[in-house]
């Protein structure tokens, strides 16, 4: 129990007299009780809501069957456009997500994945050579890292490092979501993109549900609602969170169900930018090139924005920042609003509209965010 606080002056996670004992406790728990999915207690580490795009399940097929066994993330963490870029996965576990985006970041990119559970880590770094051999690659594009979450500069990342930043149902494990956020902003290049599957409350949680070691380590005890993930976004400085996907968590475990009264969660997955100071937040009409391998067609950026190969579409100030500021800018021609043109497809609603997780009556009505997501549901 003492762990958290004999340490974190050590460990630098600065997690405070409320995460004492949580380090401990969740290493206890992905390090020596869970030894495969099925020893989970509750449907929180689930599938994705969205279908797996093909070219995605080919690259989790390469996955070695070791790696995959001890998975236990929440969501589908592969964002598009990945070729060359340098990537860190918070919570990497096993390794699965990190050796799916080694083939996608090719030879030139790089992946780091960074866990504090020493079994996880053994498990994860057992198989680099095995990938490295399967993937053709000459040097290994992987490797990873023991460290906080919440202390990356102790675990030796330095700042503008990465051009994407992963996390696969993670976040919610940590004491200290805001030291965690900051981390991320610092180490992230100008552009760079946060993309986290994660559990999400409709409320804050009461303490019992908070203090609950296997709720905790289950993924639900120490989900933020929603809104705070909002208000810790823009404090820490990234544009607004966009939701790209969200379904509602049946917990499918009698004894938990009563502990947890009626407090209800999703996983969602949610991009943050750290978008660049000097990009010009100005509506344009932005047009998509069709480029990107996987989304030749259309781009669903998040659950308001589907950018359709070819086509006109008008985007608010900050969506344009984005694109242009982002690794996504090479893949988008850009041109000011032309009021006497046509009208364009306007796939992105201004910030403002939004969807980030609203409505909490919809709790009892789920209801579709996208199109394509039948088991989707708006959150909180
Ligand atoms: C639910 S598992 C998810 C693992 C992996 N992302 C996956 O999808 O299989 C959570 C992982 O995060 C790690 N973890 C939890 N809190 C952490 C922290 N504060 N710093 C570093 N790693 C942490 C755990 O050791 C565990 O491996």
């Amino acid at each position: 129990m003492a762990e958290c606080c004999s340490k974190s002056s050590e460990c630098g996670t600065g997690c405070g007299s409320q995460g004492i004992g949580v380090y401990a406790d969740v290493k206890d728990y992905y390090g020596k009780q869970l030894k495969k999915t099925s020893d989970l207690k509750s449907n929180a580490c689930v599938s994705p809501a969205k279908p797996t795009p093909a070219f995605i399940r080919k690259a989790l097929k390469e996955v070695h069957s070791e790696v995959t066994s001890r998975y236990y993330g929440c969501g589908l963490v592969v964002p598009e456009c990945l070729e060359g870029c340098r990537v860190l996965d918070l919570g990497s576990g096993s390794g699965q997500d990190c050796y799916v985006l080694s083939q996608l970041v090719g030879e030139e990119g790089h992946i780091t994945g960074l866990d504090m559970t020493e079994e996880q880590l053994e498990v994860a770094e057992k198989y680099i050579d095995y990938h490295m051999k399967k993937f053709g690659y000459m040097h290994p594009n992987v490797d990873f890292v023991k460290g906080y979450i919440e202390a990356l500069q102790d675990a030796g990342l330095k700042e503008n490092m990465y051009d994407v930043i992963i996390s696969n149902c993670v976040i919610n494990l940590s004491p200290n979501k805001s030291a965690v956020l900051r981390e991320a902003y610092r180490v992230l290049k100008d552009g760079g993109e946060l993309y986290f599957s994660d559990v999400y409350s409709n409320k804050r949680l009461p303490e019992e549900v908070r203090t609950h070691k296997v709720l905790w380590g289950e993924c639900l005890g120490g989900a933020l609602w929603w809104k705070d993930l909002l208000l810790l976004a823009e404090e820490v400085g990234f544009g607004t969170p966009r939701l790209v996907t969200a379904h509602y968590i049946t917990i499918g475990n009698k004894e938990l169900e009563s502990l947890i009264g009626d407090c209800k969660f999703v996983s969602a997955t949610y991009r943050l930018f750290k978008i660049p100071k000097s990009c010009p937040r100005e509506r344009r009409q932005v047009i998509y090139n069709g480029a990107i391998t996987g989304f030749e067609k259309m781009l669903e950026f998040d659950v308001n924005c589907t950018f359709q190969e070819g086509q006109v579409a008008e985007v608010d100030g900050e969506i344009a920042a984005i694109l242009k500021g982002s690794r996504f800018a090479e893949e988008f021609s850009f041109q000011p609003v032309v009021k006497t043109q046509p009208a364009s497809t306007g796939c992105c609603p201004a910030v403002s509209q939004v969807l980030l997780c609203p409505a909490v009556g919809m709790w009892s009505k789920p209801a579709a965010i996208s199109h394509s997501h039948s088991s989707s549901t708006e959150l909180g």
